[in-house]
């Protein structure tokens, strides 16, 4: 049996929950290795409904989850996680979560930061979550983070904290906003650490016994290929790879141990913040596919952008994402509609591309190349089986696969768990 990695094949906000949750039943366990509490994956259990932002999925299930070094980790946005789904009924403490003692820490500077940029940036702000996920990546890479295992260690973490309120205060005085007081800052983390600690780990050796074990590990992506700080439509990304390479660094496994690479994408398209879609629509449909998909953010709750599917894009995605198969959802959310349109690419510029490219101003000239298909009448909501749909249904969702160039290997036809189709085991590799 293979281990298995989720990532999203768009802009983010594919269904990524319901897939993961769905897999998770299946899994011993469940690894978040990038991003942080800018994700917002939710999960529909029975008459319970689970928002999650840090937790990996597998909590719900009762599985082990697992955030690795690869995330970004704001402890006050965990612990209050932690209580909410307590209140819910969840047990989540260090017996069923490890956190990776090397995974960098979010602090309070880090949202002040974001914020402050996203105001100067003024009408070209990417549109960030605000919660500091980039300036984090930053300090992580300038080599002055702090991290969970610091809090072990006072001495150490005094020091770094010098060293990094150097960098930060210089910043902020540039920008107009106050400054941060080391004191606030230390006792604030020394606080912390008596209620974080337990669960620090060293992550590479447990998903290196587990793996001796024998154990099936499911590695849940955050975002989306297309917010992929390399790969994505920068610099309206996110702060880190989201592809599914990204998985072994963020984790600390080798990159076999990754397993089958399952895309989810939307049987349309959405993107909330800033930045290039090509696709985009700005009309009547636009608005309909946005109220009846519920297209808003459920970190920010922003109102997503709709538009059709991009199958262009998508094939990117799974090219540089390293899709093996790919999961549709809320192919209802298209019913009724008499025609439905599919991007197959782009003119940019007078000429036709089979790609997005990279520059900035190449990608928001990129107008979308349309093939028309046949809507259908009936629904799809709750099938169960390809028996089920309607033919036009059947025949769209085959032309995406062709598109595309990778196999669907799943559908999902409502939020509920077990309204899914499944073709193919992704944990059969
Ligand atoms: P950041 O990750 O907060 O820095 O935001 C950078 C960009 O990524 C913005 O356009 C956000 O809207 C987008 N983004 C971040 N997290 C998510 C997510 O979980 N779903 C969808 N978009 C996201």
């Amino acid at each position: 049996m293979a281990n298995v990695a989720v990532i999203g094949a768009q802009w983010g906000d594919e269904g990524k929950g319901k897939v993961v949750d769905w897999l998770a039943s299946r899994a011993d366990i469940v690894v978040r290795f990038q991003g942080g509490h800018n994700a917002g994956h939710t999960l529909v259990v029975g008459d319970q409904t689970y928002k999650l932002s840090l937790l990996p999925s597998g909590v719900v299930r009762g599985k082990l989850g697992i955030i690795g070094n690869g995330v970004v980790l704001d402890p006050q946005a965990l612990l209050s996680e932690i209580d909410k789904v307590t209140a819910q009924g969840l047990k989540v403490g260090p017996d069923n979560l490890r956190i990776a003692e090397n995974v960098p820490l979010i602090l309070p500077l880090h949202p002040a930061l974001d914020r402050a940029r996203e105001t100067a940036r003024g009408q070209d702000k990417i549109g960030t979550t605000g919660r500091g996920i980039g300036p984090a990546y930053e300090d992580k890479v300038g080599r002055r983070s702090i991290r969970l295992c610091d809090l072990a260690e006072p001495e150490t973490l005094s020091a770094k904290l010098d060293e990094l309120l150097l960098h930060h205060n210089s910043l902020l005085r540039g920008l107009g906003a106050p400054e941060f007081p080391k004191k606030e800052l230390l006792d604030g983390l020394l606080a912390l650490a008596p209620k974080l600690l337990p669960y620090a780990d060293t992550v590479w050796e447990r998903l290196d016994d587990a793996r001796q074990a024998g154990k099936r590990v499911l590695f849940e992506g955050a975002q989306a290929v297309m917010l992929d700080v390399d790969h994505g439509t920068y610099p309206y990304v996110t702060s880190s790879n989201t592809v599914a390479g990204s998985a072994a660094a963020g984790a600390g496994v080798g990159p076999d141990a990754i397993g089958f690479v399952l895309g989810i994408a939307k049987a349309y398209a959405t993107r909330v913040g800033s930045g290039p879609f090509p696709s985009e629509l700005h009309d009547e449909t636009g608005r309909l596919l946005g109220e009846r998909g519920h297209e808003f953010g459920t970190v920010t709750g922003r109102p997503r952008r709709c538009g059709w599917f991009d199958a262009c894009m998508v094939r990117q995605a799974v090219k540089v994402g390293g899709v093996k198969g790919l999961v549709l959802t809320k192919l209802d959310v298209l019913d009724g509609l008499p025609e439905l349109k599919i991007c197959t690419g782009y003119r940019i510029h007078g000429e036709v591309v089979k790609r997005l490219p990279a520059a900035f101003r190449a990608q928001a000239a990129a107008e979308p190349i349309f093939e028309t298909m046949q809507g259908w009448s009936g629904s799809t909501r709750g099938a169960r089986s390809y028996a089920e749909l309607p033919a036009e249904a059947v025949k769209y969702v085959r032309r995406i696969e062709e598109l595309v160039e990778a196999p669907i290997v799943l559908l999902s036809t409502s939020p509920e768990r077990d309204d899914t189709i499944m073709m193919r085991d992704p944990f059969a590799g």
